[in-house]
């Protein structure tokens, strides 16, 4: 038997003033578009805000539906906003912030869902890049994890279709 072993490194910093500026301006935008999500049954909300290499700047916030599987989560938002709006155009840091008002906790960096790791991971082999995630919540701890894909470890793509 042989026993293999994953693992990835992350940075942790104590708060967002610790990131470079343009890092704080994009984590702010994320923050601030929380307010833009419309969770009504979760009440749980998501923003996300990324830059792409023509320097533009987009957002995306969890979109809820009565029928709740209907419902899609900031990122994935964000990536089809992305694709739609500047195709061909790489995306290269998302910033993710959330709010929950169930219990006004917000000092947790937050994890992209299951889902949503393995559409980031989709759209960075589409553009052949990395994409950077800054993940955090309204205060406390700023994760930098600089490539999306390590989140999701023995990944399904599509070359393992062919
Ligand atoms: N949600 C996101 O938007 N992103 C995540 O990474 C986790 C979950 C949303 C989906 C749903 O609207 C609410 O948060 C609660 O799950």
């Amino acid at each position: 038997m042989k026993k293999e072993q994953i693992s990835f490194s992350y940075e942790v910093l104590n708060a967002v003033e610790l990131l470079p500026e343009a890092d704080q301006e994009l984590f702010k935008k994320a923050r601030e578009v929380t307010q833009l999500a419309y969770a009504p049954y979760s009440r749980f909300f998501v923003g996300a805000a990324a830059v792409l290499q023509n320097g533009k700047t987009i957002t995306g916030t969890n979109q809820e539906n009565a029928s709740f599987p209907a419902g899609i989560c900031a990122e994935r938002v964000l990536l089809s906003a992305a694709a739609s709006l500047y195709p061909g155009i790489p995306l290269l840091t998302i910033a993710i912030s959330y709010f929950n008002k169930n219990n006004g906790k917000s000092e947790r960096p937050l994890a992209p869902c299951g889902i949503c790791r393995q559409s980031l991971l989709e759209y960075e082999l589409r553009q052949q890049q990395p994409i950077r995630l800054l993940l955090g919540g309204m205060e406390g701890e700023i994760f930098v994890i600089d490539d999306a894909k390590v989140l999701l470890p023995l990944y399904f793509s599509g070359s393992d279709m062919t």
